[in-house]
């Protein structure tokens, strides 16, 4: 990890990613981009990337947020697995 970078665990792993992104830039450069499930059990992803969508909802420390709205932090930790529907 260089000094420009930053850990956060994506869905159990801890990866550096490049200070000043957001978790959303964080998904696609880590993992597959996807960011939930949908009701039919569909992985989703960010679309919008403006917050409009709501596309882009994951767990960050335990609070669902907007991946495309929110800067990665310094041990910040993104689940995207638990992040479905609520019927
Ligand atoms: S990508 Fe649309 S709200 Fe985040």
């Amino acid at each position: 990890m260089n000094t420009n970078s930053i850990p956060i665990t994506l869905d159990g792993k801890v990866h550096p990613v490049p200070m000043g992104i957001t978790v959303a830039a964080a998904l696609s450069l880590r993992s597959d981009g996807t960011t939930r499930d949908s009701v039919q059990g569909e992985r989703r992803a960010a679309f919008c990337g403006m917050g409009i969508c709501q596309e882009c909802r994951v767990l960050i420390n335990g609070q669902r947020r907007l991946a495309c709205q929110t800067l990665c932090a310094s041990g910040m930790v993104v689940d995207t697995r638990s992040c479905g529907e609520t019927p």
